[in-house]
């Protein structure tokens, strides 16, 4: 599949569902605000990712973040759509629409509370006007 081919009902569900699963693996003692992510690769596969804490409260990770870099160290390019489970469908952090972005045009954002109620928005709604490759000078 490619980008200019929908994402399927199938994919949009297995999508939510590897969000919902893998935020059991999340490591948030401080927050306790609980994340999973999953994005859908190109070629179809998914991978997924939680927020991951730090004593010193400024390294903490967040779930988005976890599964784009979870990605492209699988040698991921461009991703067809995100996934993201909290328990009050909580929305992508500023810094986490701008790492989505890099692998992303304006995708679909699902999100989720784990318990049946999704919101769905797109990557354009939530960063337009984002800084890109276009903004910076050409490679010599
Ligand atoms: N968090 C995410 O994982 N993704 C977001 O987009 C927003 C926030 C995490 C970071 C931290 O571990 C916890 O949620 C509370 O902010």
């Amino acid at each position: 599949m490619d980008a200019s081919e929908p994402v399927t009902d199938k994919q949009r569900s297995k999508l939510l569902e590897a969000a919902c699963e893998i935020r059991d693996e999340a490591y948030a003692p401080y927050s306790r605000y609980p994340v999973g992510a999953a994005v859908l690769a190109e070629d179809g596969r998914i991978f997924t990712g939680v927020n991951v804490e730090n004593a010193v409260y400024g390294l903490g990770i967040c779930a988005e973040v976890s599964a784009i870099v979870t990605a492209a160290s699988n040698g991921v390019r461009r991703i067809l759509a995100v996934a993201v489970c909290t328990s009050n469908i909580g929305s992508p952090c500023g810094a986490c629409r701008q790492v989505i972005s890099e692998f992303a045009d304006d995708i679909p954002v699902w999100l989720s509370d784990g318990k049946g109620t999704v919101r769905e928005t797109s990557m354009h709604l939530l960063l337009p006007d984002q800084f890109g490759p276009d903004h910076l000078p050409p490679i010599v």
